[in-house]
């Protein structure tokens, strides 16, 4: 389930184009979050589009016709296609194949889609996908450069696996992803003119064209329909660390367990519940990724089988016994899961002990592989769990060697800040690993 801070898109009229890339699977969930966003969507399809997903898909998903033709005289006689170019306020479209891109950087209008975007005045958006050589070829550089020259925002695309096996930039931006981009400021969105590729950090902007992943908050581990084991985590590092990671500029994927908070503006968030479900998504969002951090109190254990009904008290018996298993180390997973290209992400990591917090600080840092671990004293009051403030000393490891620094009690929103900043510092003279 994905959840976004989206009242910018309220209303929003969205044309939706879909070319032909095996990405376009993903167009689907793309058309739901819009359409749970508040935006009226009107989807049109190439030709090979088609091939990958039905027009009655998007039909189902956007209660609208869904056009494919420009010399379709049934869909001409309601909605014209001039008139449909003037109805939108942005034109998506999601996947843009190579070809598709060839076609709108020459100004091409030989099918619906092309047409449009030539009618049109909308903001322009498109997420490319396609094979990693396709993508680094200097034909499609030279596309991708004239389309941002003519007002396009290109989002993405990630790096990663690829359908056909390759591994590389190319992977189409996750629908959540792509939605957080289409709810950036356009002030904001304005630094991110360049594709990542091209992407060139600024000095207000020191984690552009990064892509940050972060858990935050409990999980809850369910023993039957109505009982589960969680923890008292509220969210509130991990939600001002993603905060202060899109106010730096980064792409930033939030993996929440359940909170009462707000979603930081330009966040893209996906809920969880369990810690299994927390893996899945980690594992799905890590290829690609710059920093991840795992900042969620995880439950180190869940129960070996959850119970179909309500587990009931038993007469005259005073102890009940529930066997639980153990949970996976997420952080420590993704800190030593080397993608097929050799590389990972620079992996931080939360420790909160109540004694011997550097010892054990350390001894995480080195056992879990991280590159930076982020140490809380929980046992001083006012501090950590639950709290507004929190204070930490930092460890890592980057290109220079081992380094430290203590910060003092502080509002959470500003220890985050100094974390990430710390974390870029760290990835600007990280070895290849
Ligand atoms: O071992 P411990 O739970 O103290 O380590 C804390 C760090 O490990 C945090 O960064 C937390 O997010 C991460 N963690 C995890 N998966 C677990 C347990 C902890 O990612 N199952």
């Amino acid at each position: 389930m994905t959840t976004l801070s989206a009242t910018r898109l309220a209303g929003r009229r969205i044309l939706l184009g879909i070319s032909a890339g095996i990405a376009a699977y993903k167009s689907a969930q793309l058309a739901r979050l819009l359409k749970q966003a508040g935006c009226e969507v009107r989807v049109v399809m190439t030709e090979g589009a088609q091939a990958f997903i039905t027009p009655l898909t998007l039909q189902a998903l956007t209660g609208e016709p869904v056009r494919t033709s420009l010399l379709d005289p049934e869909a001409e006689a309601g909605m014209g296609h001039i008139e449909l170019a003037r109805w939108a306020e942005t034109i998506l479209i999601a996947p843009a194949t190579a070809d598709l891109m060839a076609r709108l950087a020459q100004g091409m209008a030989d099918d619906l889609l092309t047409t449009l975007c030539l009618a049109s005045d909308a903001e322009r958006l498109m997420a490319p996908a396609m094979n990693q050589a396709m993508w680094r070829h200097p034909a499609t550089r030279r596309n991708a450069a004239r389309l941002l020259h003519d007002g396009w925002r290109l989002l993405g695309p990630d790096s990663g696996d690829q359908a056909c096996g390759d591994v590389g930039p190319g992977r189409m931006l996750e629908p959540e992803a792509i939605m957080a981009e289409l709810i950036r400021p356009s002030a904001e969105a304005a630094h991110g003119q360049a594709a990542p590729a091209q992407d060139a950090p600024t000095q207000d902007a020191p984690a552009q064209g990064l892509h940050i992943v972060i858990t935050a908050g409990p999980t809850r581990e369910p023993l039957d329909p109505v009982r589960y084991l969680s923890n008292h985590s509220s969210g509130k590092m991990g939600f001002a660390l993603a905060a202060a990671a899109a106010e730096l500029g980064a792409r930033v994927s939030l993996i929440s367990g359940p909170v009462s908070l707000p979603t930081p503006e330009g966040v893209a968030r996906i809920d969880v519940e369990t810690a299994l479900q927390m893996h899945e998504a980690s594992r799905r969002l890590v290829g690609g990724c710059d920093i991840f951090v795992g900042c969620a109190a995880v439950a180190d254990y869940r129960a070996e089988a959850l119970a179909e009904h309500k587990i009931k008290k038993v007469e005259g018996e005073d102890a009940l016994t529930l066997r639980l298993v153990k949970n996976p180390d997420i952080i420590a997973d993704i800190a030593n899961e080397r993608d097929a290209a050799g590389g990972r992400p620079f992996v931080v990591g939360f420790a909160a002990e109540t004694r011997d917090l550097e010892a054990y600080a350390r001894d995480k840092l080195s056992r879990k592989r991280l590159d930076m671990i982020v140490a809380n004293d929980v046992s001083s009051a006012g501090l950590g769990f639950g709290a507004d403030d929190n204070a930490a000393l930092l460890l890592w490891r980057d290109g220079e060697g081992e380094g430290g620094e203590s910060l003092p009690p502080q509002p959470k929103t500003q220890l985050a800040r100094a974390v990430i900043e710390r974390a870029l510092g760290c990835l600007s003279v990280r070895p290849v690993h």
